[in-house]
């Protein structure tokens, strides 16, 4: 016989939603501006502003104007920006000096931002691509990417970095052992403060197309990055890289890209406990603007949505172009 049912649904779950001060009391993520951090395109130039046709609201900015940004960033409450250079094609080669010369165009940005508004920490982006002619994060030669060798070369860029003064720099190269050489290297030349958040889980994705259009490195690249970057099908493997890179040294981890993996942020945090951070990517950021300039989806519904459900599974903050956007809502 079934059983008698209860005269009432012995839990009304429905009773902490029913006004916007229950449920404000028993919201268990909340977003706010010091878990943004704010990627930036820049080029050379003066007072320049270049639109990025995939990023709609996404622009290569020159010096002057990245310096204007980082003063913003930092009146919003966004504790951290992110640069990426937009690098000359004539300055690219198959051996990538550029990217250790010290006055290269990201290490001067950092020093004009660091000088001009020292209350933003400065991450930059440790990788080959923008100073490679072949688009590669890493050096090739006879068509593979030698691990050992791009290390070699990501310790020299790292360094440079530190010297022009940035407070997190983020390896995003993906080749071995690099945490543990540039840790040691930065302990050795005086930069024993600078603090490493590893692209420990980075997948071999479709969504940095527009990212490669933004730095002009899609013309560039041949081939793919599946022989360093991960394959989208692995969990466990995401855990052996985090574990890895934690254990070389790294201070913060990343995973990337980040809507479609939010199933590894949460297993990273709940593995590591240790300061885990999402990037939700350019094509993440082109595919929802596609959306909300056809009126499919609403941006602030849905921005807001995105971000917070980084922070519900288990992210320390979010790398996201949405930035100041966001943080201007959450600061009303
Ligand atoms: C390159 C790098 C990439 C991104 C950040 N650093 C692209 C790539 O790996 O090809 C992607 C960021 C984005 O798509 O927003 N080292």
């Amino acid at each position: 016989m079934a059983p008698h049912p209860a005269p009432f649904p012995a839990t009304r779950l429905r009773r902490l939603r029913r006004t916007p001060q229950l449920r404000a009391l028993v919201r268990e993520a909340t977003l706010t501006p010091s878990d943004l951090i704010w990627p930036l395109f820049i080029r050379e130039g003066q007072d320049t502003r270049e639109p990025i046709a995939s990023m709609p609201g996404v622009d290569r900015l020159s010096l002057d104007i990245v310096v204007e940004s980082a003063r913003e960033a930092a009146a919003l409450g966004i504790p951290a920006i992110c640069l990426f250079p937009y690098i000359d094609p004539s300055l690219k080669t198959e051996t990538c000096e550029e990217a250790w010369s010290r006055e290269n165009l990201s290490n001067r940005a950092t020093r004009a931002i660091k000088e001009a508004v020292p209350d933003i920490a400065v991450m930059t982006d440790v990788a080959l691509d923008p100073y490679n002619s072949n688009g590669h994060d890493g050096i090739v030669r006879d068509g593979v990417i030698v691990n050992d060798e791009s290390v070699e070369a990501l310790v020299k860029m790292a360094l440079a970095q530190a010297d022009a003064g940035a407070d997190i720099l983020g390896p995003s190269d993906m080749m071995d052992g690099r945490i543990g050489a540039m840790r040691m290297a930065l302990e050795a030349e005086g930069h024993k403060d600078v603090t490493i958040m590893s692209y420990a889980a980075k997948y071999a994705s479709g969504f940095y197309g527009p990212f490669r259009d933004a730095v002009g490195a899609s013309g560039a690249l041949k081939g793919d990055k599946k022989t360093y970057q991960m394959d989208p099908a692995n969990a466990d493997e995401a855990m052996r890289l985090i574990a890895r890179d934690l254990s070389e040294g790294a201070d913060m981890v990343m995973v990337k890209p980040g809507m479609p993996y939010l199933d590894i942020c949460r297993r990273a945090k709940d593995m590591f406990a240790v300061p885990t951070y999402a990037y939700q990517v350019s094509g993440e950021y082109a595919m929802l603007n596609a959306a909300f300039q056809n009126g499919w989806l609403d941006r602030e519904t849905v921005m807001m949505e995105s971000l917070t459900a980084f922070k519900r599974a288990g992210c320390d903050g979010i790398l996201t172009y949405f930035a100041p956007e966001a943080a201007r809502l959450l600061n009303g």
